[in-house]
């Protein structure tokens, strides 16, 4: 039976309306992102990254009871298994870059029954530990275990440095964990949907999601944007390096976007975010050099791509608020999967309540009528 034609053909699926969620709305026009109901200014500033976990997850915040519940869960499955760890130190060893080490060791975390909200809670709470460790080992050092009395986000930052982080250092952490914890139909997010749609696990959809967010025109773009901040490294040098870099036909990482024809919402969450952890850190020259390398290249963007509205994206000062917090640019798309596994497995959920195989189609441009010929005569 011969398939029904395509109404239009939309190569990045631009226009399309794939699903409905209840996880987040990006309205692209108005440059607004509301998550589970609530704006993501507010909700990535007074949420903890747990209880922003359990709204994704059941539609309604938590109250007392149900957090501490959720905390204990995630504590529970934080320290990852001896196989886990092989992995780590397999690949380490190996010098694998941190994506894919979290992409090989996430595929470890399987529970034995497959059970959905199982899966969900060991990917969500093993990722941190995942990239702390393999961040440890790929340095020379031991893992740091997590700590059963600290939250999620302290664990991360503690797994990694072997300090307790200070109350500053959480909040800043939470805010960009919750501002990336979910953004509609994302390239990741509807892989892992892809994934689920045909029943299969939450960790193969996580796996897979995982493998998109490593690309630059995703999750691979605050690395590089940094690069560009300090290799400026003064105000005055901005605007030639950038006009050499569109010159030479190269995207600057950190603008533009997809939907989004203004500016990300979340780009202003985390520049406030940023500039309260920049405010006590002599480092905040490099806050101030940002924003002037933001101001020329949205500038010169409208210069060299006229009424195509392209402004500043999340990843910009992503970059700027995680070397706040001592990452190094290595670490900045893992620590995007570490907050967006929320959103993942929240769609996850949602795919497998509608139970519906997503299968687009493809319209045939090759060739017609060929006739075979045996290999000998080609
Ligand atoms: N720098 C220079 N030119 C750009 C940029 C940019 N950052 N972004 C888009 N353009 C150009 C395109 O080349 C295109 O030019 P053309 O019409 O002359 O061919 C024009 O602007 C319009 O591009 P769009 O169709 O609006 O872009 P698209 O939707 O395909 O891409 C994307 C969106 C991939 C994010 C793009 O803006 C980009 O590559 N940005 C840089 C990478 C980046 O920051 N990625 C992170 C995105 S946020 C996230 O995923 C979490």
């Amino acid at each position: 039976m011969s398939e029904k034609t395509a109404v239009t053909f939309a190569p990045g699926l631009e226009g399309v309306v794939a699903t409905r969620t209840r996880l987040s709305n990006v309205d692209g026009a108005a440059g607004r992102l509301v998550i589970a109901g609530f704006p993501v200014e507010e909700l990535a500033v007074r949420a903890s990254f747990e209880e922003m976990l359990y709204l994704l997850w059941n539609g309604a915040l938590p109250d007392a009871e149900e957090l501490a519940a959720l905390r204990r869960d995630l504590a529970a499955v934080r320290v990852v298994s001896q196989t886990t760890k092989d992995v780590l130190e397999a690949v380490a060893a190996e010098k694998v870059p941190p994506m894919d080490a979290l992409r090989m060791a996430s595929g470890t975390l399987g529970s034995r029954d497959g059970d959905d909200r199982d899966d969900a809670l060991r990917l969500v709470a093993a990722f941190p530990t995942i990239v702390a460790a393999h961040r440890r080992l790929s340095q020379g050092n031991e893992p740091v275990e997590p700590r059963p009395e600290l939250s999620h986000a302290a664990n991360y930052l503690y797994m990694l440095s072997g300090e307790v982080p200070s109350a500053e250092q959480v909040q800043a952490l939470e805010t960009y964990l919750n501002t990336v914890s979910d953004h509609g139909m994302n390239a990741s997010t509807f892989t892992a949907r892809v994934i689920v749609s045909t029943r299969s696990d939450l960790v193969s959809a996580v796996v897979g999601a995982v493998g998109a967010l490593k690309g630059p025109l995703h999750g691979g773009a605050p690395g590089p944007a940094l690069d560009v901040v300090f290799e400026i490294g003064e105000a005055s040098r901005a605007e030639s390096y950038l006009r050499a870099k569109l010159d030479r036909g190269e995207r600057l990482m950190g603008f533009g976007h997809r939907v989004y024809k203004v500016r990300d919402p979340r780009a202003d969450v985390l520049a406030s975010a940023a500039e309260r952890l920049y405010a006590t850190d002599a480092d905040r020259d490099l806050y101030r050099l940002a924003l002037e390398v933001e101001k020329a290249a949205i500038r010169l963007l409208e210069e060299y791509k006229p009424g195509r509205n392209l402004d500043t994206n999340v990843e910009f000062y992503t970059a700027l608020l995680l070397h706040g917090l001592r990452l190094p640019p290595e670490l900045f798309t893992p620590t995007f999967a570490v907050g967006r596994v929320a959103g993942w497995t929240a769609h996850c959920f949602e795919q497998r309540e509608l139970d519906r195989l997503i299968r687009p189609q493809s319209e045939y441009v090759g060739a017609e009528g060929r006739a075979w010929e045996p290999v000998e005569e080609r």
